[in-house]
This record gives structure tokens, sequence and C-alpha cells, in this order.
């Protein structure tokens, strides 16, 4: 079977990309010609990833997936949550956010957080959605270089590396993209049956 990843994001490509079987082949957004901004005009994660597939199959026909993650952390109410890409502002940048995140954090003595994502799927019209979360710690310093986003400063529940100090395959082990992932492909395998 074949599944277009509707993402311009690099770097969830590789991780979803590392986790494939040979189950189905993926195709980019490139590949069937959407070089265009996806919408994300919603508040919640499960609605922002419900668009990104909806506006992949209405405009351009094809079977695909999307995913919206964020995380979320105790101590500031659920922030920055579904702002997450943007939560220090509209440069979308890493580092940006992490900074103010350290710096929101900064006397809070909760460090609780957890990074959820949702896969929406479509197939033939169909809308499924299959979600996947990791529980872990925030540290008010950066450690590591792997990945993107929030990674060095997330330590996974039962470790005490972050996110960047582990290869894509250990992060690609346990995240929560990979836990929404692997529901998705055992939906696909009852599915193609
Ligand atoms: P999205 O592309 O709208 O889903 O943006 C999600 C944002 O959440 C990303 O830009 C990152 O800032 C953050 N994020 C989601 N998943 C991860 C992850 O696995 N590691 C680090 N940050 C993540």
């Amino acid at each position: 079977m074949k599944l277009c990843f509707a993402t311009n994001n690099q770097h969830k490509l590789e991780e979803v990309q590392a986790m494939l079987g040979d189950s189905f082949i993926l195709t980019t957004l490139k590949e069937i010609g959407c070089e265009e901004e996806i919408p994300e005009t919603h508040d919640t994660i499960p609605e922002n990833s419900y668009e990104k597939a909806e506006f992949v199959w209405n405009n351009y026909a094809v079977n695909c997936f999307a995913d919206d993650s964020g995380l979320e952390i105790e101590a500031l109410d659920g922030a920055p949550g579904v702002h997450s890409a943007y939560y220090a502002g509209p440069q979308r940048d890493a580092d940006d956010n992490m900074d103010l995140v350290i710096k929101n954090m900064t006397g809070k003595d909760n460090f609780n957080a957890r990074f959820v994502a949702v896969i929406t799927l479509v197939l033939d019209g169909k809308f499924y959605q299959f979600d996947g979360e990791i529980k872990g710690k925030i540290i008010l310093e950066k450690r590591g270089t792997y990945g993107f986003g929030y990674n060095p400063i997330f330590i996974p529940e039962g470790h005490n590396r972050t996110f960047a100090e582990m290869t894509m395959e250990e992060k690609g082990g346990l995240s929560h993209r990979a836990r929404a992932f692997a529901k998705l492909e055992e939906f696909l395998k009852n599915y193609t049956i």
C-alpha cells in the first residue's frame, strides 16, 4: 500500500521512515505535488491532525496520514501544548521555544511533562485517529544534539538521558509518535487482510 505522510517536517519524516516495515511505501508531500503550507487552525492536537489529513485528501485525493504533536508541561497548565512549534513566536525556533520553557519553569518544583501525538489516517475518504504519549520530566538546561524541537530538555520516564542524547532508533522505540504509529501499523495490518 502507498501512503503519503503529510508533513513538511524533515525530522518527523526521517523518524517515521525509520519505523516503517515493508508493509507500505511512504511518499512525501513533494512527491504528490503539494508544496504549500498545510493549515493548522484549531486549538487542539486531534483537530489539527485531522485538518492536515483532510486538507491533503480534499486537495490531492491520495491516501495519507498526518500527525500533530506537542509537549504538555503540568506546571505550565499544559503549555506549550498545541502551540509547541511556535511557543516563543512565529519564527518557530526550537532554541527560543526551549529558552521560554526554561524561563517559565524557573522556580517551579513540578517538572512532569508529556509529549503527545495524534495521527490521522485517511483511507479512501474514511478517517481514523491513533494517539500516543510518553511521560517524562523537563530539565532546565539543554542536553544533547539529536533530533528536533524540545528533545534537549525532555527526559523520558525510566531514563536518565534526554531525547536529544538518544539515537533516532532509541527514541523511535519509545516516543509518542512511535506509539501512535505502532497503532496505525497494527490497524493497517488488519485492514489489508
Ligand atoms: P507540529 O508539527 O505542529 O506537530 O509541531 C509539533 C511541535 O511540537 C514541534 O515543532 C516540536 O516543537 C514539538 N515536538 C513534537 N514532537 C516532538 C519530539 O518528538 N521531540 C521534540 N519536540 C517535539
